[in-house]
């Protein structure tokens, strides 16, 4: 697929090397974290990447790149920054995704998987939605949805949920491609 996509990340990168294995070509990858492993998956894969501690200046760098690389989705995975308003409202809407591990308008932010598990949930699920300013806040491109058992603990459940992750975020990346 020839059409870029732009990746941010903060982590461990399991869902940019799912989108890498699934053919979609990633223009750049950006970070705020520079020990993030997500980059080491970048560099091996020859994709170009770069890192700013700085999230106000991360922010400006990659709104020029994504001109400069005519970037015409920016995908964030496991991305651990709020985007500011400035950042969002610089971009065409629906324009930025991500990948969320519960089912969305519920657990929000931050131990999405814990707050499932505290709250003595039967079912969670993974959700990739559009980004706005808020907190997981942008509307809803596609959910799944999967029974918690009651010997999961947040290490099984987080490893069940990025098995879905990386099939449903990159399919849904193509698909939204394709009908661009
Ligand atoms: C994923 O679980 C995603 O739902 C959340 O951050 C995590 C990133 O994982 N937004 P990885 O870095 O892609 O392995």
């Amino acid at each position: 697929m020839c059409i870029n996509v732009a990746v941010l990340l903060s982590g461990n990168g399991s869902n940019l090397k799912a989108i890498i294995d699934k053919g979609i070509k990633v223009s750049f990858v950006a970070s705020n974290n520079p020990k993030a492993l997500g980059l080491k998956i970048a560099k091996n894969a020859n994709i170009p990447l770069y890192s700013w501690k700085n999230v106000s200046q991360l922010e400006k760098e990659v709104l020029k790149l994504i001109i400069d690389y005519n970037v015409k989705l920016l995908v964030l995975a496991g991305y651990m920054r709020l985007l500011s308003k400035n950042f969002v409202n610089s971009l065409p809407s629906k324009f930025i995704v991500n990948v969320h591990p519960s089912l969305l308008p519920k657990y929000k932010g931050m131990n999405a998987i814990k707050q499932a598990l505290d709250d003595n949930a039967q079912y969670t699920g993974v959700t990739i939605h559009y980004v706005d300013e808020g907190m997981d806040s942008g509307s809803i491109i596609k959910q799944s949805i999967i029974k918690i058992n009651d010997n999961d603990t947040e290490d099984t459940l987080k490893d069940r949920l990025q098995e879905i992750e990386h099939r449903l975020y990159s399919d849904t990346i193509k698909s939204i491609l394709i009908k661009n």
